[in-house]
């Protein structure tokens, strides 16, 4: 029997560079696609798998965030004197329940893996689930949810993989599975943003983790790795050694990288498509777009 994942950690520290000089005020996980956060979808997902405490991983000027989970009694006393019933109803999902949510600090950007360690105490000797919330995965059944399905067959610790362009590996953590065909996969090695000679496949590591305890144990001995951080893939990387108890699940569904603008520009109009409300007029004005597709003015330079 594998023990219930009740917890996930949202480690929500990162600077969000690739999006300033929007992130300069606005914490990356509150850019809307549409209309909800990033951050309410990973919610969502979590609370579709059975998780019953968040634990975000914050730093200097997140407080957006924090407030987001928060009561609003002036907005929501406006709507109520407004008869605003739809509107007080699309509040609900950011309803939490008292003490469900804990924040922690990560002082110091230090890495993923440092981001997670630091929710350490919070997590204590149970498994627990990591969910980056720039990864949104359009899925019939919610991503972690296949996991945790999955997980209660395997135990031990479950990384979210998908295939990736062979020419993008050095972006993800990269691993060396048994049967690279099957839905669930035992990984002999997994390696943070390898080169395209060095890595062992193009299955990259998604933002989905269900990690033992044990993990954290790990993250007290491991020093930066790639990129200068404190990686998690490391961590995850010696309990292959240790116990060989790690497996990639190939979930079912659509990722989005909403860490970066392209991924965050196609995650907007596939979630524009999907809303009933907005499909039709949507649809037009894209069609009219691909037909008039012309020389588009020089935008002006972003990111330098
Ligand atoms: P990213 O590598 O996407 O970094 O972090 P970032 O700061 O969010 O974005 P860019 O690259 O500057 O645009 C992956 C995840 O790990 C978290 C981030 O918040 C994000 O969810 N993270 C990263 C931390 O919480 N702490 C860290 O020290 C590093």
């Amino acid at each position: 029997m594998t023990k219930k994942v009740s917890k996930a950690v949202f480690p929500v520290a990162g600077l969000g560079t690739r999006f300033l000089p929007a992130t300069k005020s606005v914490p990356k996980e509150i850019l809307p696609l549409v209309d909800r956060p990033l951050i309410q979808y990973a919610i969502d997902e979590a609370r579709a798998a059975g998780i019953k405490e968040f634990i975000f991983v914050t730093s200097r000027g997140k407080s957006a965030l924090e407030d987001y989970f928060d009561n609003a009694p002036e907005l929501e006393k406006a709507l109520a004197d407004g008869n605003k019933t739809k509107l007080m109803k699309t509040l609900e999902q950011t309803d939490m329940d008292s003490g469900a949510v804990a924040y922690i600090r990560q002082q110091e950007r230090l890495g993923l893996g440092h981001a997670v360690w630091c929710a350490r105490r919070l997590i204590g000797d149970e498994p627990f689930a990591v969910i980056l919330p720039d990864d949104i995965i359009e899925a019939q059944k919610p991503c972690l949810q296949q996991m945790v399905e999955a997980y209660e067959e395997t135990g031990g610790n479950m990384v979210a993989a998908m295939e990736v362009p062979h020419e993008r590996v050095s972006s993800y953590g990269i691993l060396d599975v048994d049967k690279p065909s099957s839905r669930t996969m035992k990984v002999k090695n997994m390696v943070e943003k390898p080169s395209e000679a060095e890595a062992p496949s193009n299955i990259a590591v998604i933002g989905r983790y269900i990690l033992t305890p044990h993990v954290l144990k790990n993250l007290d001995r491991i020093k930066k790795g790639a990129g200068g951080e404190v990686q998690l893939t490391d961590a995850i990387a010696t309990e292959i050694e240790r116990k060989g108890n790690v497996h990639a699940f190939r979930f079912k569904g659509r990722r989005f990288d909403c860490g970066s603008q392209s991924g965050y520009l196609q995650a907007t109009v596939a979630f524009g498509l999907a809303r009933p409300d907005l499909r039709e007029d949507f649809l037009d004005f894209l069609a009219g777009v691909v037909e008039n597709e012309a020389p588009v003015p020089a935008a002006k330079a972003a990111n330098g």
